[in-house]
C-alpha cells in the first residue's frame, strides 16, 4: 500500500518537471539571480493576480513578517496583538524587535483570532494587529478594520497560509487575502498553498509610502543603490 501524503512535493514535480527544470535553467543561464528578472515578472503577476499595487519578494514569510514591522516604525514597547494559535513565526518577529506580543485567543468556530479577544486587549500602548488567516480561511477583517479606524491601529495580515483565498465584505466587495490591512505577508515556503523550490515571502500593499519604507528595509536601507539615504538638516540657513 502506498501512504499518501499530505502534500506530495515529488509528485506534484514529476508532473510539471519539464517547465520547472526549463526554468531553473534560464536562470542560472542568465546568472540574474538576486531580484532578477524571473523574480521581477513574477512579482507583476502577482500584483495583477491580486489586484494590489505592491508586491515585494523576500527571503520568506518570517522575513515578510519582521520587514513589515520595521517599516511601520515601531518602537520597544508598543503593543502588538497577535493570535495565541499560528505558526511561532507570527509572534516571534514582535519580540525579536523588542516589541511586546499581546496573544489573544481564537474562534473555536474558525480558529481565526477571536473579535471580542481583541477588543478586550486593546491598551493605550497597542500599535497593531496581526491577524492570521489559517488554513486558506481569512480573518473577520471587516470587523478588524473597524476596530483598527476607532483605535488608530496597523493591520499586518499574515497571510502566509492563505494566498489565492478572496474575502468578501458585507457590501460584496471581494478582495483577495493579504491585501484588506495596510500590509500583507506571505510564504512561499515549499508546502504552502503557493511553493516555491527553496525559500521565498512577499509583502504586499496598495500604500506607496508604506511600500517605499518596506522596499528600503528589504534592501539595507538602501533606497538607491550604494547611496546612503539623503539626510533632512532642516530649512536652508537663511530662507
Ligand atoms: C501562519 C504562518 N506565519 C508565518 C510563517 C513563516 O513563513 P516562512 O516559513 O516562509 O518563514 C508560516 C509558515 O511556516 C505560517 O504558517
Amino acid at each position: 500500500m502506498k501512504p499518501i501524503q499530505m502534500v506530495d512535493l515529488k509528485s506534484q514535480y514529476e508532473k510539471i518537471k519539464t517547465e520547472v527544470d526549463a526554468g531553473i535553467q534560464e536562470v542560472i543561464d542568465s546568472t540574474n539571480f538576486i531580484k532578477g528578472g524571473k523574480v521581477v515578472d513574477f512579482q507583476h503577476n502577482l500584483e495583477k493576480y491580486l489586484n494590489v499595487k505592491h508586491v515585494i519578494p523576500v527571503g520568506n514569510g518570517t522575513d515578510a513578517l519582521q520587514i513589515a514591522l520595521m517599516a511601520l516604525g515601531f518602537q520597544p514597547g508598543d503593543e502588538i496583538i497577535t493570535p495565541t494559535f499560528t505558526f511561532i513565526a507570527t509572534a516571534e518577529v514582535v519580540a525579536l524587535l523588542g516589541l511586546t506580543p499581546v496573544v489573544v485567543d481564537v474562534d473555536p468556530d474558525t480558529f481565526n483570532i477571536s473579535i471580542d479577544s481583541v477588543q478586550k486587549a486593546i491598551t493605550p500602548r497597542t500599535k497593531a494587529i496581526v491577524p492570521v488567516h489559517l488554513f486558506g480561511q481569512n480573518a473577520d477583517m471587516e470587523a478588524l478594520i473597524e476596530i483598527a479606524r476607532e483605535f488608530d491601529l496597523k493591520i499586518i495580515e499574515d497571510a502566509c497560509q492563505s494566498i489565492g483565498s478572496v474575502y468578501t465584505f458585507s457590501d460584496g466587495r471581494q478582495v483577495q487575502s493579504g491585501c484588506m490591512g495596510d500590509i500583507g505577508c506571505t510564504s512561499f515556503f515549499p508546502s504552502k498553498n503557493l511553493g516555491c523550490y527553496g525559500d521565498g515571502g512577499a509583502i504586499f500593499t496598495n500604500d506607496d509610502f508604506i511600500a517605499g519604507k518596506i522596499r528600503a528595509v528589504a534592501n539595507h536601507g538602501m533606497v538607491v543603490r550604494y547611496q546612503p539615504r539623503p539626510v533632512y538638516r532642516g530649512p536652508s540657513a537663511g530662507s
